[in-house]
């Protein structure tokens, strides 16, 4: 009788190869011959930033006493060409996410947070709305191969500007916004029927190289009387190269955007399957920055799974000058949170799951379009909430650095940090703990 032993008590013993995932995912193929959309980022355990610790100061290095001693985290971003570049009170800034993708309410809430702790939000693939404009103190605009929502108004409104090269989800392809989520309003913003499947470009229209880039920063830099600081965002692959080209091109800040990257929709298979992970991706866009003399001169902002100060403080340790946030972001609005269980479940999924951003049926009313479910969410208390959770990482970031016995965030070194694991000493180039060997650069 095998009736009421468990799976692991009558010996069955799962494939490592075909496990339930991989035959859940080839039965879903089978049944509906269309692949897999979905939002959030790469599932898959990944060399981290988890797998990096800091060397706290003890009697060879000297620490900065908690809550007596300062530890700056203030951040000038774009002062290479502009005349007005951002100063942020915190390196910690919301990333690029659409209206569309995501509710009015909520991208004013974006705002609000942001702008409580002084520092930016992003507007995304669908143009700049006036709330999201009224409640963002430094609201940097995207200027997408899509081109959507996009005018010269806009840009002239704007804090920067981000020419958005591609994303860390999905390096080399387009956007994808499926028509349950094209509302009027969105319809109207970016000049696209209502209610059908919208699929944008993976590369801009005027583009055949990164000559055109540097005539199309320019372009923007002439539009906006050289006032604004123009970013670079790539998604991270060849993220050497990019960085450089972007840099060549003109570019006063490179936004690199690791395989960890969430987005709001784009095809299982990409997500899972490109990109290299953002601990790879940043001593590549530091090192293409130093070749060039400008590391520092050149902002680097990274994002890919970026979820706490500690995370925020190892990417700054490695060379970045600030972080970008998406998917946490929304966590701290109300994504997956418990309160909605029972709905999640109704819709095939369950808190802590949920992933179908493409879908429009977001009971948290944040990546939806739908009346009712927006309605649900408060900009007001989701600000307050993404305050909250700024400061918090923030904080953590400070209580970090000043073990480390540094002053400022930026002080931070990738001599502050060890590995353990060997894939991720190898890919962030900082010794393995305990060693002196960082494996792959023969040291
Ligand atoms: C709901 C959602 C919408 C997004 N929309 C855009 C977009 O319009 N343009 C863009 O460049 N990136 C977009 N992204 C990617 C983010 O800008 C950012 O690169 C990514 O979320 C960072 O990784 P993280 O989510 O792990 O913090 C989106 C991400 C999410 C989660």
């Amino acid at each position: 009788m095998t009736d009421n032993l468990s799976v692991e008590q009558r010996g069955l013993r799962e494939s490592a190869t075909y496990d339930r995932t991989t035959i859940a995912a080839i039965q879903r193929a089978a049944e509906t011959g269309i692949y897999d959309i979905r939002g959030w980022g790469a599932k898959r355990k990944l060399p981290h930033f988890d797998d990096l610790l800091f060397l706290g100061a003890s009697m060879s290095r000297y620490p900065l006493e908690g809550y007596r001693e300062r530890c700056d985290t203030d951040v000038v971003l774009g002062g290479r060409n502009a005349k007005y570049p951002l100063h942020l009170s915190t390196p910690v800034t919301i990333a690029g996410m659409s209206f569309g993708a995501l509710s009015a309410g909520a991208k004013e809430a974006l705002g609000r947070g942001a702008s409580e702790v002084g520092t930016s939000t992003t507007t995304g693939d669908g143009g700049m709305t006036p709330e999201e404009r009224g409640q963002s103190k430094h609201l940097v605009y995207q200027y997408l191969p899509s081109r959507y929502g996009m005018n010269p108004d806009d840009l002239r409104k704007a804090d920067a500007i981000e020419v958005v090269l591609g994303q860390g989800a999905k390096p080399g392809g387009g956007g994808m916004l499926l028509g349950q989520k094209i509302s009027e309003r969105v319809a109207g913003m970016r000049t696209l029927p209502q209610g059908i499947d919208q699929r944008s470009a993976c590369r801009h229209p005027d583009w055949t190289g990164p000559d055109d880039l540097a005539i199309k920063i320019n372009e923007l830099r002439e539009i906006t009387d050289w006032e604004k600081p123009i970013y670079v965002k790539v998604g991270a692959s060849r993220t050497y190269y990019d960085v450089k080209l972007a840099v060549h091109s003109g570019a006063d800040v490179v936004v690199v955007d690791g395989m960890q990257g969430g987005t709001a929709a784009t095809q299982e298979v990409f997500i899972e399957h490109v990109g290299i992970p953002t601990l790879a991706a940043i001593p590549q866009a530091v090192q293409a920055l130093q070749k060039l003399g400008v590391h520092r001169e050149v902002q680097l902002i990274v994002s890919g799974g970026i979820r706490n100060g500690a995370d925020a403080a190892k990417a700054m340790a490695l060379g970045a000058d600030a972080v970008a946030i998406g998917t946490a972001a929304l966590i701290a609005l109300g994504d997956n949170d418990p309160r909605y269980a029972e709905e999640y479940e109704a819709l095939g999924s369950a808190a802590g799951y949920y992933d179908d951003f493409q879908d429009g049926r977001d009971p948290a009313g944040i990546s939806t379009q739908d009346p009712e479910l927006s309605a649900r969410f408060d900009p007001v208390l989701g600000g307050k909430r993404l305050a909250n959770f700024l400061r918090v990482m923030t904080m953590e970031a400070q209580t970090i650095a000043r073990a480390c016995g540094k002053a400022h965030l930026q002080h931070l070194e990738p001599e502050d940090l060890v590995a353990i694991t060997i894939e991720a000493a190898a890919m962030a180039r900082v010794p393995m703990a305990g060693t002196n060997w960082i494996p792959g650069t023969g040291l």
